[in-house]
């Protein structure tokens, strides 16, 4: 019984979250954090997953094209950083710090072509409140 009310309450809470979380949207991220991560990109990840906007079919999912953005649409940025700090890169994962994961997100977003702001994207996942691509 006790495991149903809790159920219940975190259905609810999940429902009010998902109404207040606003889409994507530019200014998430500064011009620096994407910097950084198109080095680490170029250093780290391009190997596997080619240039973020090219289209370049023989290599791992893309991260800049509609297959990605198709993938993702609707789904919070906090669950693509924690793949990303949990999964990649494929050949050694869990080895970028919170920071360098920041980076990454913060240059696959300009790569979707969503422009850069003010204020730094959080390196915590739980501050990661939007969803990456409206639905
Ligand atoms: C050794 C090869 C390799 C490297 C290096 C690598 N990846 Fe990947 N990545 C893959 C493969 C293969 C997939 C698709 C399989 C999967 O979804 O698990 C993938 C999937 C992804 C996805 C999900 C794509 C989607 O469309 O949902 C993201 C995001 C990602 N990688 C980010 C990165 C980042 C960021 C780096 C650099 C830190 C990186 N990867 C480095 C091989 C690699």
């Amino acid at each position: 019984m006790r495991r149903l009310r809790v159920a219940a309450a975190a259905a609810l809470a999940c429902a009010t979250a998902a109404a207040a979380v606003p889409a994507a949207q530019d200014g998430l991220y500064t011009a620096e954090q994407a910097a950084r991560g198109e080095a680490l990109y170029d250093e780290q990840c391009a190997s596997c997953h080619g240039p973020i906007r090219a289209i370049v079919p023989e290599v791992a999912a893309l991260l800049g094209d509609h297959t990605f953005r198709n993938t993702w649409r609707g789904r919070p940025l906090g669950e693509l950083f924690g793949f990303i700090r949990e999964t990649m890169p494929q050949d050694a994962p869990e080895t970028l710090t919170p920071a360098q994961t920041a980076d990454l997100v913060a240059y696959i977003l300009s790569g979707n072509r969503l422009a850069a702001g003010e204020t730094p994207l959080p390196d915590d996942p739980e501050q990661l409140p939007h969803v990456l691509f409206e639905r």
